[in-house]
């Protein structure tokens, strides 16, 4: 089915209700420069075996990085870690020249002062329609009791309280 440009702005916008986190996901490229941009596509997947996924735009310059890497690690972000999700949102020389970045497995760069982080292996990736959905197990994770960032509405939000 082909979406005119109103439906897929309609489109956008409804999908825009469903309120997610916000993560940046990162790999290390053949070269060993860090990849990483803003993802809030991220979903848990299975439990047994740990898997987790998350889609990325087919043309992106990061799409070839993260489908060479070994692995990926999603970094989720706390509600304080507004302005990095911006920058890796957005084009800037540098996006790793701000945050406490640390090498995790297989190099990983991960991020300092998140709600969670997911270490992964890489195990699939394919392209579905515009985007390339990667898939990944779980090799190591850590948790912090930090307020998460949200996204629904095309707006940055706190976490409301328990119902
Ligand atoms: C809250 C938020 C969530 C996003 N989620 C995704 C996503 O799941 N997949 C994606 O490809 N781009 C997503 N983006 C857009 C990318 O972060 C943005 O296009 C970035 O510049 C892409 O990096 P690149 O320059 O390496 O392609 C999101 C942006 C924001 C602000």
């Amino acid at each position: 089915m082909d979406l005119t440009v109103a439906d897929a702005s309609a489109l956008r916008r409804a999908l825009g209700r469903f309120a997610t986190g916000v993560t940046i996901v990162t790999c290390r490229g053949m070269d060993g420069t860090a990849v990483g941009l803003t993802v809030n596509s991220f979903a848990a997947l299975s439990l047994k075996p740990p898997l987790v996924l998350w889609s990325l735009r087919a043309a992106s310059p990061s799409v070839t990085p993260f489908q060479q890497a070994t692995g990926f690690a999603v970094n989720v972000l706390a509600q304080s870690q507004v302005a990095l999700s911006r920058r890796f949102a957005s084009v800037v020389p540098d996006r790793f020249s701000v945050g406490e970045w640390r090498p995790g497995l297989q190099d990983l760069p991960v991020l300092a002062g998140c709600a969670a982080v997911f270490e992964c292996r890489l195990v699939s990736h394919q392209e579905a329609g515009d985007h390339v959905l990667f898939i990944g197990e779980v090799l190591r994770m850590t948790e912090h009791a930090v307020a998460p960032l949200v996204f629904q509405g095309g707006h940055y939000r706190g976490l409301g309280e328990p119902l």
